[in-house]
């Protein structure tokens, strides 16, 4: 085993000393953190607006090109077409990707709204058995009262006979941010689960499964975000000289669907390795949407992913150069082999990411990332230091580091179920030269 030392790996002096947002970053709360249409649909691990806004204000001007490689539900976009900079996106999971695409599309208020009427008389009208709109869902009687499924098999019928485009969208997420709630899962749970605490609660009549009402509520309010977009949408146009380009560009970080050298700056907040299991956080929303027809496969697409078969870590040997992963994988590797494998992994597949954008961006141009620390298997994953040694050899350099508390009602989902993380640190790389690793 070629592993370094576990004397220098917590030597993180070589890192430009860092400038503490939290006093900055913590005061926003609430409608603050979501306003217009920041809060259309939960999504795990979202950073607050305030976070891209900060990067965006600090790095780039208006008219630059900016990309998120792993944009999640497109918090980096929207505030890019806010601040007038072209934006483009990136992102592994199909239900992101829609999600995105809602937030950052201004409708009409006045169109939708009478949308939403036409919807909910059709709705309210249809008396019909529309079973043949559930889906397959594995387990499906676990998750699903049959009432709820006659109630969403009725309103995916109508969503779905609207014509195909920006506002069946707008409604199929609105049909989306339901779909937990109505299922038997605790509400409170990251990862769907039928918990006994939930289950005390409807057998004491607490919870409600009138999923109509649900859905009409939910379009009512979610109206008034898309209101909101809209408005903003119109400054926009008054504002800034050409109305900015909002774009999803495709599906994986690690094989970007851009030219060399077109981008001017990218903000991110990448995944981490083993800590939120994005196919399955929302894998009722996907049987519902038709989103997903093989699981498996977009599981071990995920940069991060909890996957790994037997055949391809029992043969790998860990060996790396960076310090501080050495320290990781040896503390792992004592535990279990595959955990070492998937940390080894998720820290390759971000060296394609950084070897990638140092191709998109721009010679200087600066990759904000935002991340932290996480704990596997009792061992201290020191990500942030790690990601900066990947960057530093991907031919960046490291030229400022903020470090912010992170507190947990600015998330929408607990970020980790067993890691926790009590500081993030954004780290502004600056593109310098060619890579000069191609392996850890
Ligand atoms: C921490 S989340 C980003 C959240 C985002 N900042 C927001 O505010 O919504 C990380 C994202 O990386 C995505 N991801 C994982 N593997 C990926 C890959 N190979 N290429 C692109 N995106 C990927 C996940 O689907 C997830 O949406």
């Amino acid at each position: 085993m070629s592993l370094s030392s576990s004397r220098d790996s917590g030597d993180l002096s070589w890192l430009p000393r860092p400038t503490d947002l939290s006093e900055e970053l913590g005061k926003y709360i609430g409608k603050q953190v979501s306003y217009a249409t920041h809060g259309i649909h939960r999504y795990p691990a979202k950073f607050i607006p305030q976070i891209p806004r900060f990067c965006l204000e600090s790095y780039s001007r208006v008219g630059d090109d900016v990309l998120d490689p792993f944009m999640g539900s497109g918090t980096t976009l929207l505030e890019s077409y806010i601040l007038g900079r072209n934006s483009y996106g990136v992102d592994i999971h199909p239900l992101a990707r829609m999600i995105a695409k809602v937030k950052i599309t201004p409708l009409d208020p006045g169109h939708l709204d009478s949308m939403a009427s036409r919807l909910f008389a059709s709705i309210d009208a249809d008396e019909d058995d529309n079973s043949e709109w559930i889906p397959e869902i594995p387990n499906r009687d676990h998750w699903f009262r049959p009432a709820v499924l006659a109630d969403l098999a009725t309103i995916k019928k109508h969503v779905w006979k609207i014509r195909k485009g920006d506002c069946q969208d707008f409604f199929k997420i609105c049909f989306s941010s339901i779909i937990r709630k109505m299922s038997n899962s605790d509400a409170d749970s990251l990862i769907p689960e039928v918990t006994s605490f939930r289950k005390k609660l409807d057998e004491q009549g607490k919870t409600s499964f009138d999923s109509i009402g649900k859905f009409e509520n939910t379009v009512r309010n979610k109206l008034i975000d898309a209101e909101g977009l809209w408005r903003i949408s119109r400054d926009v146009e008054e504002n800034y000289r050409t109305v900015p380009v909002v774009k999803i560009i495709g599906k994986d970080a690690r094989e970007i669907q851009l030219g060399d050298s077109e981008m001017d700056l990218a903000i991110t907040s990448p995944p981490y390795a083993s800590a939120v299991h994005y196919v399955s956080v929302h894998k009722l929303e996907m049987h519902w949407l038709g989103l997903i027809d093989d699981m498996a496969k977009l599981d071990g697409q995920i940069v991060g992913t909890s996957r790994a078969y037997v055949n391809e870590y029992r043969p790998w040997e860990p060996k790396t150069s960076i310090p501080e992963l050495g320290r990781v994988l040896n503390g792992l590797v004592e535990k279990e082999k595959k955990s070492a494998y998937l940390v080894y992994k998720y820290f390759d597949d971000m060296r394609r990411n950084f070897a990638e954008m140092n191709r998109v961006l721009k010679r200087n141009g600066k990759y904000c990332m935002v991340a932290g620390e996480n704990t596997l298997r009792k061992v201290r994953v020191p990500t942030y230091a790690i990601l900066a040694r990947i960057a530093v050899r991907s031919g960046f350099e490291v030229k400022a580091v903020y470090v912010y508390d992170v507190i947990n009602r600015h998330l929408d989902i607990p970020r980790w179920n067993n890691s926790r993380i009590e500081k993030d640190h954004i780290l502004v790389f600056q593109r310098k030269k060619a890579p000069t690793h191609r392996t850890l």
